[in-house]
């Protein structure tokens, strides 16, 4: 007998390739001997232990700001926190966004940090068409057709999706069934950093769609990684919602990167409109408010020690990025014919030459240690793995095949060093 599911239900009951590749190793990771460059960790090292424990102290013992810490708090999120991320982006002038501008937009907390608030849209918005980068965020995409949207993966440069390649596709489609834009302006997988002039051109574009159609098409731009440009010759990223004609424009960001995932603070910017009343109640729906001590802390956090905060991991990051992309270059020698990422973020995205990459492949195989041979796989005890993300989950263009996401976030650049003679062992077995 079976259960009668909903369509969501149906399509979750195939798990998608990522969960699926991950799942074993994550059941059976021998710390100290496999190697994870699979998962998008932050540095371990990077999360400011101390600092949270003062937080929680201050937060506690302050009940006139923080009130009712330890107990629900509203969907829409906590006035303290809604105010310590507008003043931490009028202090720092981010994306260009003047005080009186902030003033008019509204900040919502969602439930869940930044990824809850993905989830939500996908609730909301009628399904159809989701134009997006190819090589895409993965666990996004995964969820949008879990919900049934259609993904419209559009190819990308060196400064972000390729807008005349938009334009063109845009001509062949039937538009009417288009969702929303999902834009991530520093990609995950490929750390790609997309350029003020495209961003501009991504929201004319949909202010032209949403006047053809008379609906107002979204755009929503994820900044995830925007805290964490570590690459100081990268022009300073401008707000999406500067060029934000039509109120479509949302800004989504989150506390993951820069201070800790396990806060689980995400936010949306975005002028107040129907989208907004619709992600509150959804915030309702699902758990009334997120945790609200957390709340408190990242505001605190915000208040007294963002600064210090962005730099140590900005540098911590941009001294890894530069220690391992000349790991990848001298090592992995000719077998290395791109690579792409390193200004931002924490992900290096590979093509290798000739050499495939996707689950069952032999390159996959020796790093999974089930090519079936004792000598490679070791007997009886495994010798060690490697976690990486293979091209084919986040891309549908022909050349994934031969594509690797690494994340340098949470590994040691001397666990890299292993790792990238691992990877050109396995270049070595996938050739033989
Ligand atoms: C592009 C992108 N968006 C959103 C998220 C999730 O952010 P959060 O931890 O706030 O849910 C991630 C996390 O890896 C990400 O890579």
């Amino acid at each position: 007998m079976e259960f009668k599911l909903s369509a969501y239900g149906k399509r979750s009951s195939v798990p998608s390739a990522v969960n699926e590749m991950t799942g074993d190793f994550a059941d059976n990771f021998r710390e100290g001997i496999d190697i994870n460059l699979g998962v998008g960790y932050v540095n371990d090292k990077t999360i400011p232990a101390k600092e949270i424990i003062k937080a929680y102290n201050k937060v506690i013992h302050d009940p006139e700001k923080y009130r009712n810490v330890l107990n629900y708090g509203g969907a829409e999120g906590s006035v303290a926190l809604r105010n310590s991320i507008r003043n931490y982006y009028i202090r720092n002038n981010i994306g260009g966004l003047t005080e009186k501008e902030l003033t008019d937009y509204r900040i919502l907390i969602g439930s869940d940090g930044a990824t809850s608030i993905l989830d939500s849209f996908a609730d909301i918005i009628d399904p159809g068409y989701v134009i997006t980068a190819d090589p895409y965020y993965y666990i996004y995409t995964e969820t949008l057709k879990r919900k049934g949207f259609n993904l419209l993966p559009i190819e990308e440069d060196d400064r972000g999706i390729r807008v005349d390649i938009l334009k063109k596709t845009l001509s062949n489609i039937d538009i009417g069934k288009i969702s929303f834009l999902y834009i991530v302006t520093v990609n995950n997988p490929t750390g790609t950093i997309l350029s003020n002039e495209r961003k501009k051109s991504l929201v004319e574009i949909s202010v032209s769609l949403s006047e053809k159609l008379k609906r107002k098409v979204p755009v929503i731009f994820d900044k995830a990684y925007e805290d964490i440009i570590h690459d100081t010759e990268v022009p300073l990223p401008v707000s999406g919602l500067k060029y934000n004609t039509l109120d479509n424009v949302f800004e989504l960001g989150t506390l993951s990167k820069v201070i800790a995932p396990a806060l689980r603070i995400g936010y949306l910017i975005a002028k107040d409109n129907i989208i907004c009343k619709l992600l509150i109640q959804r915030t309702s729906d699902i758990g009334f408010s997120a945790s609200l001590i957390n709340q408190e802390i990242a505001s605190w956090l915000l208040d007294h020690h963002i600064q210090i905060q962005k730099e140590k991991v900005n540098l911590g990051y941009r001294h890894k990025s530069l220690a391992i992309q000349k790991l990848l270059k001298s090592k992995l020698g000719n077998y290395l014919s791109d690579l792409v990422g390193g200004s931002a973020g924490f992900y290096f995205y590979l093509t290798l030459d000739r050499i495939e990459t996707n689950g069952g492949s032999r390159f996959n195989k020796f790093l999974s240690r089930t090519t079936g041979d004792p000598a490679i796989d070791g007997d009886p005890v495994k010798l060690p793995r490697l976690i990486y993300l293979p091209g084919t989950v986040c891309s549908i263009n022909p050349a994934a095949k031969y594509q690797l996401r690494l994340s340098y976030g949470f590994e040691d650049i001397d666990v890299f060093e292993k790792a990238i003679d691992l990877i050109h062992e396995a270049c070595d077995y996938s050739r033989s």
